[in-house]
């Protein structure tokens, strides 16, 4: 198998603020933050978001690694607990500003684009306490500091993201109970969700007015794609693979991509009595605010299959379909998810097909592994050829589908150095880099030097 990629191809990895910065500067705190503050006991070896990759003190030597391992372009997120210091009054905190600008100006000047991501989970606790987007009030806080971003660091940063994965905190947070503030309430999860895409569509919208005048600054969204398999043909696990699509798929797709929200989506909830609360100009804002390219974060599909058994309780989108296991299915032994690499193709013709064949890159993709001190070699370099074989089958179907057409522009991977992440702390490692907890040192694995070698390899694949 032998392919190859543009030249102007994206190769990078992505991570987040509160996943790598650590425990330094001022900052205010997040749900994360209180959440590992009041149940420690959640996170995995009670390590919580206090200790990361350091990168708020490491990012200069960080980005010379990242170099030497040819990226050439890289995507974090701004805490908004750290820009702003006054949540009530939206005032930004120049050490906090000061950090990120020398941050973003070192990645530029080593030629590495800088994707900067607004928002990744990590709501202030404090608005969180009064609805989160819920709330019209916190939404208006969301566009003032972003805002603030793009007059901090227009100059600098060219590619701008509002939300990564909108979806995620929807589920984590208000209906399954993973995130804090651990909420069941569908009614609620409904508002939220609208209230994220109305926060990321005024977003879009001062973002395009503030640089009309600049072509070179765009602005997307990153969205974890899950296409949804029925069980069978069977009309009811189709109708319900349909409506999980809609739900967990379609409703941020549409809502940023086409700025419409489907009519089925929109029947279901009405036939509930569970539309949400919407504000006079929320349809305009959302209708205008298109974005110029998407992130699409891919990791596993959905195996779906109509309900097993008559609903009771309070409405959960459970009502309208369950999971359930393929037999036939690869799964990642270490994090449980399912490996389906063309799925990646198949999520490439949906865009290009019904979604305008809009610019997109994979924001996202990347293996968890647990213990992966276990695949040293004698000189004490994780030898992750696992990764390897992911990262090249997935890379195979995106190469495939840009050759039938998808306007693929990059492939980013998660993560660059292996980071903290929610819940699961250092359980699954997903970096190209290893991090030794203890010392902070860092050490390119296996998978990092093969990757350079394939972007110095002029970008193709044997
Ligand atoms: C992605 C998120 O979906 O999954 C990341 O964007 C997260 O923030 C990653 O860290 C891996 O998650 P986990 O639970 O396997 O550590």
């Amino acid at each position: 198998m032998k392919i190859q990629f543009n030249p102007d191809f994206w190769w990078g990895t992505a991570t987040s603020g509160p996943q790598s910065e650590g425990n330094f500067g001022k900052k205010q705190m997040s749900i994360m933050d209180y959440w590992f503050e009041n149940k420690p006991e959640d996170f995995f070896n009670q390590v919580g978001p206090t200790i990361t990759t350091a990168v708020y003190k490491h990012y200069s030597k960080d980005i010379e690694l990242m170099k030497g391992l040819k990226h050439n372009s890289f995507r974090t997120s701004i805490q908004w607990t750290r820009l702003i210091a006054d949540l009530e009054t939206n005032k930004p905190d120049p050490e906090a500003i000061a950090f990120y600008r020398s941050y973003f100006e070192k990645l530029k000047t080593s030629h590495i684009k800088v994707v900067v991501n607004l928002f990744h989970f990590d709501m202030p606790i404090a608005f969180q306490n009064i609805g989160g987007f819920e709330n019209p009030k916190v939404i208006d806080h969301f566009v003032a500091y972003a805002k603030i971003c793009f007059q901090e660091f227009g100059d600098v940063v060219d590619y701008w993201i509002t939300f990564n994965e909108p979806i995620v905190p929807i589920e984590a947070c208000y209906l399954y109970k993973l995130y804090w503030p651990k909420i069941c309430d569908f009614k609620r999860a409904i508002q939220a969700a609208w209230g994220t895409l109305v926060a990321h569509a005024k977003v879009v919208n001062a973002f395009h007015l503030l640089f009309q005048s600049d072509p070179h600054k765009q602005i997307g969204v990153v969205l974890n794609l899950t296409p949804a398999y029925p069980k069978s043909d069977n009309q009811a696990d189709v109708q319900a693979a349909q409506r999980r699509d809609l739900m967990f798929n379609r409703f941020f797709l549409d809502g940023t991509v086409k700025g419409t929200i489907s009519p089925e989506l929109v029947d279901l909830l009405e036939a509930e009595g569970h539309l949400p609360k919407v504000q006079p100009n929320d349809l305009k804002q959302i209708a205008e605010a298109k974005i110029d390219f998407l992130g699409v974060n891919y990791y596993q599909p959905a195996r779906i299959q109509a309900p097993t058994e008559i609903f009771e309780g309070p409405l959960m989108p459970e009502k309208w379909f369950a999971n359930y296991e393929w037999p036939e299915r690869r799964i990642n032994p270490h994090r449980g998810w399912e490996i389906h690499p063309k799925t990646l193709y198949n999520i490439a013709m949906d865009l290009k097909e019904n979604y305008n064949n809009i610019p997109w890159f994979v924001s996202e993709n990347g293996m968890g592994v647990s213990d992966e001190g276990r695949f040293r070699n004698e000189s004490g370099q994780i030898q992750d050829d696992y990764r390897i074989d992911f990262i090249k089958e997935h890379l195979y179907w995106l190469h495939l589908a840009i050759k039938d057409g998808a306007n693929c522009f990059g492939y980013h991977l998660w993560t660059f150095i292996d980071c903290w992440s929610w819940a699961n702390a250092f359980k699954n490692r997903y970096g190209l880099v290893e991090l030794d907890l203890e010392t902070q040192n860092r050490r390119t694995k296996k998978s990092g030097e093969w990757l350079r070698n394939v972007i110095e390899n002029n970008n193709q694949i044997e």
